[in-house]
């Protein structure tokens, strides 16, 4: 039987990267992905990645807004870590290819691979602002910073002799027994096999799909979140989930995101009657961190909607720093520089995760989280803009500094997952639409009772219907990747439910009103 140095779960930033690294070392690298590999978070980054980049910043100007972005309930070591890796991080991004918008409008390379002076390089970066930061702080490329990371790590995967890839290739469940990791069940087309390997890494990004608004591409369905409570792991912070202010708003459905970039480059935001309310709210008024801005829209949306406004602004300037937003908007009707743009707020990002330390171990042995799945305190409760790429890159570096991997238990059968015979059963249709409904009735009911203003009556309701929706879930006897993905949305969603129960005061994005109106925002299906 085949055993792998290494499976990585995940195609995005933190699994690709932490692949790249691995093969350094070790030959049998495995990524497998449930998509295609480009389909991941990391795609759809728009603003960029934060580091110390310029002059006029310093470490404890990002470590300081950082902790002041969540509200200082983060792990400082882990914030000092990855602040202090920032740097580098980029100089390694830049050395692979990727290439980041510059003073000149040059490329940084000379060659593939070959920075042309790494000193110089950081210095002619063009640095972008978003909310939180007091600094220019953001190297981006375009508005697609993360396509362009993920095109890059992408392509040295396909080409690096070391890594296998399979895609379209779902992680079931992880193969654990007595605390240790040993491979992972997986399922591919119709078939349900095990992998072993010596180390296992879980890198499967984030939430967003458990919301009936999100920003998230439709693989961020808490699998890894998932998977890790069935074998044991340990959580922190789940109750902090981030809602982005400004998601385009159309028929209230919000479609894509409005990069925070944009208010970076001087973008008001305006209510109904035409007003800037951010400025009687907070001191960085539109820039101000996430959390704070997102509720204030919540707050507005009450009386009408609530509109980005960038007419202020140089319309050729504008529509040549956002290409990508520019023409999305075109298709819809609406011109970027010279119309007010409907935004209203969307689950983005999962500030908490599995419990790991800074090595990124699990507690489960041979088992590793980077990413968003991951909760290394980095966050604490409410994440500054920009710091999520640099998070995953940072943490998923450190596999250089790993001196052996364990190797025992090659071949060992394990019972404790999802699918327990191998012998796969389809999903007739009458499960095929059992499963689209409880999806919709997850996702309203996150969005209404654990969304953005919460309450313990409301969360305590949230409880009552998960129990009645995974009831009706275990229903469905057909293993696909749909019935799993809703099987791992609801135990996401009962832990996020959960965790937000245990805390009844209010902090960052976790926010407890005492009497407060659910979300009556409707979703579309
Ligand atoms: P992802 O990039 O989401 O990758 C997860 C991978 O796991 C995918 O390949 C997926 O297919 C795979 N997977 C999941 N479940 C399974 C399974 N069961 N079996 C097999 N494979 C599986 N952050 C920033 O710092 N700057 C930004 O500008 C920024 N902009 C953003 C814009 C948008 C629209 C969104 C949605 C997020 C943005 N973020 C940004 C957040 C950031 O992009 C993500 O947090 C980060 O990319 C997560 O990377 P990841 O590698 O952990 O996960
Ligand atoms: C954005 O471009 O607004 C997203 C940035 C982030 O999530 O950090």
């Amino acid at each position: 039987m085949k055993s792998w140095d290494i499976i990585v779960i995940g195609s995005g930033i933190s699994g690709l990267n932490f692949a790249l690294r691995a093969a350094e070392k070790w030959q049998r690298v495995l990524i497998i992905t449930k998509k295609k590999v480009a389909q991941s978070s990391t795609n759809f980054a728009q603003g960029g990645i934060a580091a110390v980049l310029s002059k006029l910043d310093d470490f404890k100007k990002h470590v300081k807004d950082t902790l002041v972005a969540g509200c200082f309930h983060n792990n400082v070591r882990a914030v000092e870590y990855m602040v202090r890796h920032g740097p580098s991080a980029i100089t390694r991004l830049i050395e692979l290819g990727v290439p980041f918008a510059t003073h000149n409008g040059e490329l940084l390379l000379t060659r593939e691979g070959a920075p042309s002076g790494r000193a110089n390089n950081l210095a002619s970066l063009r640095l972008g602002l978003e909310g939180g930061h007091h600094e220019r702080r953001i190297a981006f490329v375009s508005d697609y910073t993360g396509q362009a990371i993920e095109t890059v790590l992408v392509e040295k995967v396909r080409k690096n002799p070391h890594i296998t890839l399979m895609e379209h290739t779902f992680a079931v469940d992880l193969l654990v027994k007595n605390r240790c990791c040993y491979g992972v069940q997986i399922l591919n087309s119709d078939r349900c096999e095990n992998k072993y390997a010596k180390t296992v890494i879980l890198a499967t990004g984030g939430i967003g799909q458990i919301y009936g608004h999100t920003t998230n591409p439709s693989i961020s369905t808490g699998d890894g979140i998932a998977m890790a409570a069935r074998a044991g792991c340990r959580f922190r912070d789940l109750e902090f989930v981030q809602f982005h202010p400004t998601a385009f708003s159309r028929k209230g459905k919000c479609s894509f995101l409005v990069s925070e970039a944009v208010r970076g480059e001087g973008a008001y935001l305006r209510n109904s009657a035409g007003e800037r309310f951010m400025k009687k709210i907070h001191r960085l008024a539109e820039l101000a961190p996430r959390d704070i801005v997102s509720r204030a829209i919540f707050e507005q949306e009450k009386n009408g909607p609530v509109y980005l406004d960038l007419r202020h602004k140089d319309a050729k300037k504008i529509e040549m720093r956002f290409p990508q937003i520019y023409q999305k908007l075109k298709s819809y009707g609406i011109d970027m520089a010279r119309d007010l743009i409907p935004i209203s707020p969307a689950a983005h990002y999962l500030c908490g995760g599995i419990r790991v330390n800074l090595r990124g171990e699990t507690g489960i042995k041979n088992l590793y989280a980077f990413g968003e799945v991951a909760g290394t305190g980095v966050q604490g409760a409410n994440r500054l803009a920009s710091n999520s790429l640099l998070e995953a890159l940072v943490f998923s570096d450190r596999i250089v500094k790993e001196k052996r991997l364990r190797v025992k238990g090659r071949g060992l059968r394990v019972k404790n997952f999802m699918i327990k015979n191998r012998k796969l059963q389809l999903m007739s249709k009458k499960e095929k639409y059992l499963c689209r409904i409880l999806r919709k009735r997850l996702k309203q009911m996150m969005w209404q009772y654990v969304g953005i203003v919460r309450s313990v009556a409301g969360l305590l309701q949230a409880q009552k219907v998960l129990e009645k929706l995974l009831q009706e879930a275990e229903k469905i006897r057909g293993a696909e990747p749909d019935t799993l993905e809703l099987k791992n949305m609801l135990t996401a969603a009962q832990l996020i439910t959960k965790a937000a129960l245990k805390r009844q005061k209010s902090l960052g994005c976790h926010y407890i009103a005492f009497s407060s109106a659910p979300h009556t925002r409707s979703v579309a299906s």
